[in-house]
């Protein structure tokens, strides 16, 4: 798709991959929606973003609700007359599989999966109407093999991989100039780790499981280490621009994990675990 004179809507636009995106796409002329749950820091964001020329604007959005999503596409086509690009990128980190709290799980199932379905359902009808536009939604590498202590995020991100393979061939059936990609990164420079800054208060207690604390520790760790999310976004924007399904920023950690599975189902071992190691490319 010719990115110069579109309209993008980014979710989570106000930190890490969303607003390094957001940084891209205005530098290759499109006009920019961004939706964040955190008020202040997208206000500074599209602050930011204005001083560096983009036409831009915010809206505080919490992905959850289905009418806040409804609302960044009412926002493209009132300020900038159409949408073209939605990036369903909002996302929180989550806790084990065993001992994560039921709200814990419907908070970060709402935001990672719900979050998504809500950016489809808002966008999608209107991109098949007018015969184009393009779909990004971001997963993870733990979305590509499941990662210990990371149960609840690796289900979301699993189903987003799902979701997105399944709207590919829905698409490609319905509406062959409507594409859709998956963005499925090892581990990046953001403030994923403080994903609890925007946790509903009543659930943030911290942990007293020593499996679950020292989980926390390592992506944290993993993440500090990670690449930059300017590199992610390069990977996002050239994607869109080729009509590419696969976003794979660590090209050989998802292979890797892809055919470790594989062989696993083949009746070879287990895949084992280094965590650190995903932060590399
Ligand atoms: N950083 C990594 O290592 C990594 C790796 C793989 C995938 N991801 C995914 O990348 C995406 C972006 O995360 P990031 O790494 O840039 O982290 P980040 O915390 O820097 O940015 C996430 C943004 O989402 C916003 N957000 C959180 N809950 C929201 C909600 N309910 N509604 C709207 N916005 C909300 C946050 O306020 C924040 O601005 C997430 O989906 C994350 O799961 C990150």
């Amino acid at each position: 798709m010719e990115l110069e004179g579109r309209t993008a809507v980014i979710t989570g636009g106000a930190s890490g991959i969303g607003l390094a995106t957001a940084r891209r796409l205005a530098a290759s002329g499109m006009s920019l929606v961004l939706g964040d749950v955190e008020a202040p820091a997208l206000e500074s964001a599209v602050a930011q973003l204005r001083a560096e020329g983009a036409a831009v604007v915010g809206r505080v959005c919490d992905v959850r609700h289905e009418d806040d999503v409804v609302a960044l596409r009412e926002a493209a086509l009132a300020e900038f007359g159409g949408a073209h690009l939605v990036f369903n990128n909002a996302g929180v980190g989550g806790g084990p599989t065993v001992g994560s709290p039921t709200g814990v799980w419907d908070w970060v199932i709402d935001v990672n999966l719900r979050g998504v379905v809500h950016g489809v359902n808002a966008f999608v009808p209107h991109f098949v109407a007018q015969g184009e536009g393009h779909v990004v939604s971001t997963a993870s590498a733990a979305g590509l093999g499941g990662v210990p202590g990371m149960g609840a995020y690796c289900a979301t991100k699993f189903a987003v991989v799902g979701l997105s393979e399944s709207l590919f061939h829905e698409l490609a059936l319905r509406a062959p100039g409507v594409h859709v990609s998956v963005l499925c990164p090892g581990f990046v420079r953001t403030r994923i780790a403080e994903s609890a800054r925007n946790m509903p208060a009543e659930l943030r207690v911290p942990t007293e499981d020593a499996f679950a604390a020292g989980a926390e520790r390592v992506a944290h760790e993993a993440v500090a280490s990670g690449i930059d999310p300017g590199e992610v976004a390069d990977a996002v924007a050239r994607a869109v621009a080729e009509e590419r399904f696969w976003v794979l920023t660590h090209e050989r950690l998802a292979l890797r994990t892809t055919e470790s599975r594989l062989a696993w189902m083949r009746g070879g071992p287990p895949p084992g675990f280094d965590l650190l190691a995903a932060a590399r490319p």
